[in-house]
């Protein structure tokens, strides 16, 4: 299987942002512990802060990868071109949260994206992306 996780903007600074909701691990940290534990599984990462880079990539991969594990930051709560992109997509893709969005503040309660993705996980800090690659995998077997 080859799966590609995708994180959205200010989530290159896990680690040093906000460690109380976000954890002090760094992604990059938690990456090569991802990869051991699905070793029969290709992971890749990309993340960026621009909106167009986050669709490009979508894109690119979306109808040859098995599927899409995407933490798409605040454009979760405002981005129609994420919605837009992710329904033209052949593969499945997984909306995660690091934090359960639902617990704070209320403009992060609308997920302009949940309605097109495959399923939502969230509040598991960074176990969330764990989760949506084994529900990807037991989705293809
Ligand atoms: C987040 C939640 C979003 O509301 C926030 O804008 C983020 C991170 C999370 O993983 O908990 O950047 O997607």
């Amino acid at each position: 299987m080859k799966i590609l996780i995708i994180n959205g903007p200010n989530l290159n600074l896990l680690g040093q942002r906000e460690p109380g909701i976000y954890g002090s691990s760094s992604f990059d940290s938690y990456l090569p512990e991802l990869c051991r534990r699905f070793a029969d599984t290709a992971i890749e990462y990309f993340q960026s802060n621009v909106e167009g880079e986050l669709i490009n990539k979508m894109q690119e991969v979306g109808f040859t990868y098995d599927g899409i594990v995407l933490n798409a930051g605040a454009y979760t709560h405002t981005s129609i071109a994420l919605q837009d992109c992710i329904r033209s997509l052949k593969c499945p893709v997984i909306e995660v949260h690091i934090s359960n969005v639902h617990q704070r503040e209320e403009f992060r309660h609308k997920s302009m994206i949940s309605c097109a993705c495959k399923g939502v996980i969230l509040g598991f800090g960074l176990d969330s992306y764990r989760l949506a690659i084994e529900a990807l995998r037991g989705a293809k077997e």
